[in-house]
């Protein structure tokens, strides 16, 4: 039992989607030691965020940096480099194979993984011809994703919608993480595609990213137990 809830705990991240270190702080010091995996993206990165990341990694917490780079090779590869010597476990980067391969580099050797975003789930087929691409989202994500494959990227981000097409396409071995998650009954937002943590863990997720049913909810706490148990279960 304790084992299966440290690997459910394991599973789950929390997006820290805040303006400011203070209240990430307070909802991190809120959720206690029910929650051991933390996402930080643009928003609070670019406030203070990432002297906020070690703090969380030297306190014993993993953490997710959702940065989702995407440059010249040299500049993404010493990036990456950077991002690992801060001790963070999961970074992302767009899915451009010259960006996979340097972001790669950059992280060898250490415990960082590297996550492909491969096309934004803000972007549709229209969006992606407007910007000069010549194949639809699934198609495009499904390039990608075994162009991820070739160079042995660790990881992919993606909607539920797309995991278990993704899965097939890259194998039982690659991490896929999942955000748009909603527990049955919870406020769907402005996400327009979930899924309960239940089905996303059985279309094939390895972790699932969770940010307002547990932020925004009344006792935080409670409610990211009620998802570590839904996990437990599935
Ligand atoms: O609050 P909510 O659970 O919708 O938060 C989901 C998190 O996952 C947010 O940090 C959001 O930026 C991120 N995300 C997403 N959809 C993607 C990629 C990332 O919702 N395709």
């Amino acid at each position: 039992m304790a084992a299966s809830k440290a690997a459910s705990r394991e599973k789950l991240i929390v997006a820290l989607d805040f303006p400011t270190v203070a209240e990430a702080k307070a909802m991190v010091g809120a959720l206690g030691d029910s929650i051991s995996f933390y996402k930080i993206g643009m928003e609070l990165a670019y406030g203070g965020g990432l002297s906020f990341a070690k703090e969380l990694i030297d306190g014993g917490k993993e953490v997710f940096l959702d940065l989702k780079l995407h440059d010249i090779p040299t500049t993404v590869e010493k990036a990456c480099a950077n991002v690992a010597r801060l001790g963070a476990r999961f970074l992302t980067v767009h899915a451009y194979p010259q960006t996979l391969a340097a972001a790669k580099q950059g992280a060898s050797g250490s415990g960082l993984r590297v996550l492909g975003v491969t096309v934004l789930t803000s972007c549709d087929d229209g969006d992606l011809i407007e910007a000069g691409f010549a194949f639809g989202v699934k198609a495009l994500v499904a390039r990608r994703a075994s162009q991820a494959r070739e160079a042995g990227i660790d990881g992919l981000i993606l909607s539920a919608e797309e995991l278990e097409a993704v899965r097939r396409i890259v194998g039982p071995r690659m991490i896929l993480v999942t955000p748009g998650i909603r527990p049955a009954g919870a406020a769907i937002g402005d996400q327009k595609r979930v899924v309960t943590p239940a089905a996303a863990i059985g279309a094939g997720a390895d972790h699932l990213v969770v940010g307002r049913p547990i932020t925004q909810a009344k006792d935080p706490r409670a409610a990211a137990e009620a998802i570590l148990a839904e996990i437990a279960v599935a």
